[in-house]
């Protein structure tokens, strides 16, 4: 038999718990300021941010176009960049989206790092990646395809 009072206890403590880690991160972590530089397929630019922030919102925040369908949730897998320094470890709300060439070469989901630090990251040019698969004809909607960062 199934204790369902236990089972809603339990998940209370873990939202609380959960909420109060939150909390303590705002308010007793601090990041300080953090520069990003960015290399958007070929056009470069730095800026500065407050650290504690995600990566997709700096971006966004700065002008800078990131494919996402979720809006920042961790569930579409569109918002790839690669973090070349800076970005720590891959979460495992990422590793799903990535394939094991895409791991070594640094890819991210830009909605899962959390700015700690300065930071380096790549956009790679998707639209040129695909129009150019387009016109060699390596292209096959049919299958999923590799981004090959250099
Ligand atoms: S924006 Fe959807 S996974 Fe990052």
């Amino acid at each position: 038999m199934i204790n369902y009072t236990a089972i809603i206890v339990m998940n209370v403590i873990l939202v609380v718990i959960t909420v109060l880690l939150a909390i303590a991160d705002k308010l007793l972590v601090s990041y300080g300021t953090c520069k990003i530089t960015v290399d958007n397929a070929g056009k470069k630019e730095e800026f500065e941010v407050e650290g504690g922030g995600n990566l997709l919102t700096a971006l966004t925040n700065r002008g800078i176009k990131i494919n996402s369908s979720c809006g920042g949730k961790g569930s579409c897998g569109y918002c790839k960049v690669q973090v070349t320094s800076g970005g720590g470890t891959i979460l495992p709300t990422e590793e799903i989206y990535m394939n094991r060439q895409e791991k070594a070469s640094g890819m991210r989901l830009a909605c899962q790092v959390k700015i700690k630090n300065d930071m380096e990251i790549f956009i790679p040019d998707f639209l040129a990646i695909i129009r150019q698969m387009v016109v060699s004809k390596k292209f096959d909607p049919n299958k999923r395809w590799l981004v090959k960062i250099k």
